[in-house]
């Protein structure tokens, strides 16, 4: 292929992510802006493969069929409760083939490169490989919390932050005297020492973090990916991948900031890993007292839904869990055509993925008119008559704003117990994501629907009529 037009092809899929990306930002433009990203990852590989850079395709070949297929069967398989931790280990791809593909440059016997051209090459070769291995063991950490494998909770090492700063002039020294090496051999030991260190702060990094803000990690790994991708791509000359790189790694750096003013989190304090979390504790708030536990039945709440002007739902991972939004969207019809006004209101962490919620309502057809934002309706509690709450538990947390010595203080909630009637719908008493006590369940106005919430919406649906 002609460089004129493989730059032309680059330039396109560069378009074409971008493209994606505004795509993605409205659910009504979701599935075009997946298309639009699938097109442009398929010009962009085919573009790479027929540059005439690339050789082996012996190996190649067979490489991408076997990837293809696993990542076919992965997606098929991937319960959506379970994205996060896909996403996760995802990251930690790209961080391990930077890391590779630096090494492998760095080692590459056709690489000569001389004087300031030399240097260059060393820094983007640190750069890929230091960004690329925090990726890489922060992502497998992430995954292994989000899985439920390794304990949410965060690992507190005294004098960590110092820690983090020494581990990080380390590397810096190591990089230099990488930089500075006459020959490969020479060079290789430091990159190596680099590599292995900066790989422990990503692992410290992650560990410091807990249950309740994996959100934000997840959607800085995605950023670091970005960054990563975008190293190896000035490394190896590539356009496609410094563009991709720049494209993900902002974006996910523009999404983590979203995440942590809706989770009233400082965002440098997460890139330094570890944040408004001082120990924290898991038990009921201290303000609260743990009052008696009260529950209902479906043909109460059926009538207690029925005779209200307001209704405010608020869904969370249990109705994922559950897939309860159907039956919860043919309630949402009836008691429409009787005249109560219903609203959902959505919390910016719900589930466990960034617009969880929404997809699942979209699905179920729920108009997006009566899908607010947290901030949309969180004054309008107490002009609620009631307010349902389906398998949500940390985003409807009343500690947050009480208990300061919370993990979850400081955290905005829904605040549902504002509504003249609170009702809850979840198994039992168990605590969320967080693994916190919620004082909710004690208050005099919430009533608890106890069992699985598909089966308890559609006994509360038989009771409409
Ligand atoms: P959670 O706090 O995790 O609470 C969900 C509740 O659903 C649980 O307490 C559980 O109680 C109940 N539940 C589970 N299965 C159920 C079923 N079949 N029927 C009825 N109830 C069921 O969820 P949330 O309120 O949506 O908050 C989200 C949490 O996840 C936050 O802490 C957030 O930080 C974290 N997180 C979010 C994301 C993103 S980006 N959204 C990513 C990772 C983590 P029972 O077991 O008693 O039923």
């Amino acid at each position: 292929m002609n460089p004129q037009l493989l730059t032309v092809s680059y330039l396109a899929a560069g378009a074409l992510f971008i493209f994606s990306l505004s795509g993605l930002s409205n659910q009504e433009t979701a599935r075009r802006g997946n298309v639009f990203g699938m097109l442009g990852m398929a010009i962009a590989i085919l573009a790479t493969m027929f540059s005439g850079q690339v050789s082996g395709f012996e190996k190649l070949v067979p490489a991408m069929i076997i990837g293809a297929l696993i990542g076919v069967v992965i997606a098929k398989k991937v319960e959506m409760t379970s994205m996060p931790e896909l996403v996760a280990i995802l990251h930690s791809f790209v961080g391990a083939a930077a890391v590779m593909v630096g090494i492998a440059s760095y080692l590459d016997p056709e690489n000569h490169f001389e004087g300031a051209e030399k240097t260059i090459h060393d820094v983007e070769v640190f750069l890929g490989v230091f960004i690329g291995v925090i990726t890489f063991t922060g992502s497998i950490i992430a995954f292994g919390k989000l899985r439920g494998s390794i304990s949410g909770k965060p690992v507190m090492i005294p004098m960590r932050h110092w820690l983090n700063l020494i581990a990080l002039a380390t590397c810096i020294y190591f990089g230099y005297e990488f930089i500075s090496a006459e020959t490969h051999q020479a060079g290789l030991i430091p990159l190596l020492i680099m590599t292995a260190i900066a790989g422990m702060i990503g692992i410290h990094l992650i560990m410091a973090i807990g249950g309740a803000d994996m959100p934000v990690v997840v959607s800085m790994l995605n950023s670091y990916s970005g960054w990563a991708a975008a190293a190896t791509g000035f490394m190896l000359g590539n356009i496609a991948l410094i563009v991709v790189g720049a494209l993900v790694g902002s974006s996910g750096a523009i999404l983590s900031y979203i995440m942590c003013r809706a989770m009233n989190r400082n965002f440098v304090s997460v890139i330094l890993g570890g944040f408004g979390t001082s120990g924290g504790s898991t038990a009921a708030s201290g303000d609260e007292e743990a009052g008696e536990v009260t529950s209902a039945t479906p043909e109460e709440v059926a009538g207690l839904l029925k005779d209200a002007n307001n209704v405010v739902i608020v869904p969370g991972y249990g109705m994922a869990v559950a897939q309860a939004q159907t039956v919860v969207s043919d309630i949402v019809k009836k008691l429409r055509t009787k005249g109560v006004n219903v609203r959902f209101g959505i919390h910016p962490v719900a589930g466990r993925l960034p617009g969880h919620m929404n997809v699942l309502l979209a699905e179920a057809k729920v108009p997006y008119d009566i899908v607010l934002e947290m901030d949309e309706l969180n004054d309008d509690f107490p002009n609620t008559d009631v307010s349902l709450v389906i398998g949500a538990n940390d985003i409807v947390n009343p500690a947050a704003q009480t208990d300061p010595n919370s993990p979850i203080a400081g955290m905005p909630v829904l605040e549902v117990w504002k509504a003249k009637s609170c009702i809850v719908l979840k198994r039992s008493m168990a605590s969320g994501y967080a693994g916190v006590d919620n004082p909710l369940f004690y208050k005099e106005n919430t009533d608890m629907l106890f069992g699985d919430a598909k089966d308890s919406m559609i006994e509360v649906l038989k009771n409409l009529d």
